[in-house]
């Protein structure tokens, strides 16, 4: 069965993008087979890697009933990462997207298309709409991405409202996957204050240990409409999300563990 993560921010520009994009890259290199769905028209996935030039159409096409599934989802260039855009979702479609999503059309369109992959990561407009919500009710998990500044920080709370009502109301399976920090600078006292006070709120597990530093290489994968993780000069914020990768699989395999030390599983067959 497919793991499905929501990505998603109350405040925008703090890398969600970024984190979909490169961590569904890193996670398939790990192995898995990984999709990547672009659900958020205008600002999200599509416009940072080249997979909207290949193949404009994409949700839209899908929403419309004017494409079939295997005639929108492009292959990356290597691994095994699939990429489903939101489509040329102009300014009216918006709303169009939005009552999809409400009618519960984007739901059947989004399951129709996960099965066949191990995980798959959605990307979502800054802010809570009913894209979002649509999103993390038929979602496995959420990630949120958390840069260490006040405002960033201050959204968290209303973040968290915004899963727990959808976890309340349309999805009590959902869990946080983590929060995780973004565009760090460890040589900044008050980024490293402001990251520490974060975490004293909240138990240790809630946050993913790897954190995502700052790194101008993000400008030149912006230049070349690239994953940042696939470029030989993205080896710093490129590898740490490999590590979120890894972290991320061996937190599944300590919950199997522990799964099957309460008896909650029958055996290996
Ligand atoms: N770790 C990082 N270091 C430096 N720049 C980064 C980092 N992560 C992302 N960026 C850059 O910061 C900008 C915003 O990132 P991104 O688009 O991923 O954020 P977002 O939360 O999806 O924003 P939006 O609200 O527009 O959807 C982009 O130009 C991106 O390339
Ligand atoms: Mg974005």
């Amino acid at each position: 069965m497919s793991k499905v993560i929501t990505v998603s921010s109350l405040k925008g520009g703090v890398g969600q993008t970024a984190t979909v994009l490169n961590l569904g890259y890193s996670m398939s290199r790990l192995g898995p087979k990984v999709l990547v769905i672009d659900a958020a028209p205008q600002s999200g996935a599509g416009m940072a890697s080249n997979a909207r030039q290949k193949n404009s159409a994409g949700l839209l096409e899908l929403l419309k009933g004017k494409a079939k599934a295997a005639d929108v989802i492009v292959s990356a260039r290597e691994g095994g990462l699939d990429f489903l855009g939101s489509g040329p979702v102009e300014a009216e479609e918006v709303i169009f997207f939005e009552k999809e999503a409400f009618r519960g059309n984007l739901t059947k369109v989004i399951r129709s298309v996960t099965d066949k992959y191990d995980y798959v990561f959605i990307d979502t407009a800054t802010g809570l709409s009913v894209i979002t919500y649509v999103c993390m009710a038929l979602s496995s998990s959420v990630i949120v991405p958390l840069a260490p500044n006040a405002l960033a920080v201050k959204s968290l709370a209303s973040m968290l409202k915004f899963f727990r009502r959808v976890r309340m109301r349309a999805n009590r399976n959902l869990v946080l996957e983590g929060l995780l920090f973004t565009m760090t600078d460890h040589t900044s006292p008050y980024e490293v204050s402001l990251i520490n006070d974060v975490r004293e709120g909240f138990p240790p597990q809630v946050f993913f240990e790897t954190v995502i530093p700052y790194d101008p290489a993000f400008e030149q994968a912006n230049a070349r409409a690239t994953v940042l993780a696939m470029l030989p000069e993205g080896e710093n914020a490129g590898r740490a999300y490999l590590d979120l990768a890894v972290e991320m699989r061996l937190r599944e395999m300590a919950q199997t563990r522990k799964e099957v030390e309460n008896g909650q599983d029958n055996g290996i067959f």
